[in-house]
């Protein structure tokens, strides 16, 4: 692989760009203007093309300025549908009733299984009425604690279909984690297994559960599915399993689904600001479903023989969007993988493409970072020309990887979509359309319809000139213009706080918390976040949940967190830790505070690096110093920048000195 020059430009084979649904840069022009000039027209048509039971009165209200009141947007008022619905019924008696809807392949080989369309219907509608029979109404809430197991997106459906919004915790996650979370939704149900299977080990996920649930008073019961067959706790009365239930004979086939306004909530997602507690953001029924509907069906360009992979875990908003309901929304066949790509030999995921000739698949740069260190024999070896499209997302790539994906995995002869989008945003934002333009490593490319971007200049004090645009090629504020339908409502309990995070820094624009800068032909490059949060394999963790989990030990006085670059991982954990008078820094006791911050939120939070400190670095007026932390995490330390305003100088020598 040669040098990569700063604009390499990849063109689409011209057999993609003929078959592909939006195929030149001025039809993606032309589609674009009209999206963002008569957004209420555009979205209108789109939404017609799934089922309502009752059509909308009015397509958009919103208010997105804080001088103007309360901030809101609103879509499809007065409309009623139903995301399982359109997932799954729409489909019935169409050619996709008997189409595969949902492959999914365990981690032990022989382990897999196969709905159709009409097949999964059943199977949603049998769980649905599992969860009736508990008692549950629309609104109430349900938690989902669960590995990549089949039966996870046939809950989420179910859910969906009885209008309970649902609340996915990553199964990675502790269970301090799980009930702060559980607290937070007040669910009433929880779904999760015996125990997960990743990597050849198994996890207890169900003592996991049963500890969170020491203080969750608020579920009644709990739904088990079997994985292992193997529990090591059991409450009489409030826990059942999933196959006794279901398979009890007044479990009937069918369910008819709740008919949901298009502003009720589908589902609520705790995801980390760089402030305080993780943020549950709340995502509704009507704008959530045609946004998701939309993107999947353009940005990945389906044909009607994709069959397509989308190897983010479900507990992450990539999994919600992109594995369950943008794929079922569009009639796609959706595969879906328990382990990871790397057991149990380094070629997996090379394989399972192999194997079940995916034609599209949606990986992370730190999976293709972790790939392509075992070398490039191993894509080699396998047969991945059922391969026409793929996809990144979850944290800049780097241009070296993007190339090795394009030609070890890609064969160059796919496109490569590099999605920018996030949690709140509920779908890709930023992408190219891979039939219309050349990608650019490295680059997320034009907005997708109805998304105005803009890279404000952060330096403007003048607050009527807040917001002023950056010039081509400056890095900037990433802030959104207008609103579109798959941003999310409100963080659950705490409408000020949305309001604060997204909407206050650019008056009239939703800030997006991210870096980026546009070059001169308007491709947008993502440059990572700009506040306290931290990215780690794609994955959000903020430095305040880190530090608040620290100074729960009782040795610790004071902590802080900060971001170093990894090479596979993008982004790790450093942290700066001070002990409370007397307390002796031993590596044992940097082991036991890394397990415990691991235990407080899980292992995707674990401190890569620990530093003792005398003292950290502060203002007069007692503010941590972040910017120097960062700067000593990133081995930065002749570029202190301005220090004239910290208390006290020594210690910064002496954090310079003991950097790990
Ligand atoms: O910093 C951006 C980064 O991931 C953040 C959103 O994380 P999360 O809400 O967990 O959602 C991840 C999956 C959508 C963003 O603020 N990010 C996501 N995609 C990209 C990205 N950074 C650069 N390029 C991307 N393609």
């Amino acid at each position: 692989m040669g040098m990569i020059e700063k604009d390499s430009k990849f063109y689409p084979d011209k057999t993609f760009v003929e078959t592909s649904q939006i195929n030149s840069l001025e039809m993606y022009r032309t589609m674009y203007e009209r999206s963002v000039n008569e957004p209420e027209s555009f979205w209108k048509e789109v939404a017609e093309e799934l089922v309502w039971f009752k059509k909308p009165h009015t397509i958009l209200k919103y208010n997105f300025d804080n001088r103007n009141g309360r901030i809101f947007h609103e879509w499809f008022r007065g409309g009623y549908t139903n995301m399982s619905y359109n997932c799954l019924d729409r489909h019935m008696g169409t050619e996709n009733e008997n189409k595969r809807a949902l492959v999914w392949q365990g981690e032990p080989d022989e382990d897999t299984r196969e709905f159709t369309y009409r097949e999964l219907l059943t199977e949603v509608c049998r769980f649905s009425n599992v969860l009736k029979k508990k008692g549950l109404k629309k609104g109430d809430r349900v938690t989902l604690y669960m590995p990549m197991v089949w039966q996870l997106p046939v809950a989420m459906l179910a859910c969906a279909r009885l209008g309970l919004p649902h609340s996915i915790v990553f199964g990675g996650f502790s269970s301090e984690a799980l009930m702060h979370r559980i607290q937070e939704s007040e669910s009433k149900l929880l779904i999760t297994v015996d125990e997960s299977i990743r990597g050849g080990k198994t996890f207890d996920l169900k003592s996991n559960a049963d500890q969170a649930l020491l203080k969750c008073p608020s579920v009644e019961h709990v739904i088990v599915v079997k994985r292992t067959g193997h529990v090591s706790s059991w409450k009489e009365g409030r826990d059942v399993w999933l196959d006794e239930e279901i398979n009890s004979p007044d479990i009937g086939d069918f369910c008819e689904c709740e008919h949901m306004e298009a502003e009720d909530t589908l589902f609520i997602l705790y995801t980390s600001g760089s402030t305080g507690k993780p943020k549950g953001q709340v995502h509704t029924t009507g704008g959530y479903m045609t946004y998701v509907y939309l993107t999947q069906k353009l940005v990945f360009d389906l044909r009607k023989e994709s069959f397509y992979w989308c190897m983010a875990d479900i507990g992450w908003i990539t999994g919600h969007s992109y594995i369950v309901y943008g794929p079922l929304l569009n009639g796609t066949t959706t595969f879906m993988y328990e382990g990871t790509p790397l057991y149990p030999a380094p070629d997996r995921a090379w394989e399972l493409i192999e194997r079940y000739k995916i034609t599209i698949c949606y990986t992370a740069p730190t999976a293709i970072r972790a790939l392509s260190r075992q070398g490039e024999s191993w894509p080699a070896k396998r047969d991945l020309s059922s391969l026409k499209l793929l996809g990144t997302v979850g944290e800049p790539i780097n241009p070296e990887a993007w190339m090795w994906y394009y030609e070890n995995v890609g064969r160059r002869s796919c496109p490569i979509v590099d999605t920018w989008w996030q949690t709140e945003t509920g779908g890709i934002m930023i992408s190219p359309l891979p039939g219309a333009a050349p990608t650019k490593p490295g680059s997320a490319q034009f907005p997708f319809f109805g998304i105005v971007p803009r890279v404000c200049d952060p330096g403007v004090e003048d607050f009527e000139k807040q917001g002023e645009k950056m010039k081509p090629g400056e890095t900037g504020h990433l802030c959104i213009e207008k609103p579109w339908p798959g941003l999310s409502r409100t963080i659950y309990g705490d409408h000020a706080r949305w309001e604060q995070t997204y909407f206050y820094q650019y008056p009239g624009m939703y800030f997006t918390g991210d870096g980026c800068y546009m070059d001169a032909e308007g491709y947008h490059f993502l440059q990572g976040r700009v506040d306290d949060v931290i990215n780690i394999s794609g994955h959000r963790i903020s430095t305040a949940e880190v530090e608040s989990a620290l100074v729960l030990h009782k040795d610790v006085a004071e902590a802080a967190a900060a971001a170093k670059p990894d090479e596979i991982k993008g982004q790790s954990i450093y942290v700066f830790v001070t002990l409370k008078l007397g307390v002796e820094p031993t590596e044992a006791l940097k082991k036991e505070l890394i397990d415990h911050v691991r235990k407080e939120i899980g292992a995707i939070a674990s401190p890569d690096t620990l530093q003792f400190a005398i003292s950290l670095p502060k203002t007069r007026s007692g503010k941590i110093m972040r910017r120097i932390l960062r700067k000593i995490a990133e081995n930065k330390t002749d570029d202190l920048g301005d220090v004239s305003t910290l208390e006290d100088a020594d210690v910064i020598r002496d954090l310079i000195q003991n950097r790990s």
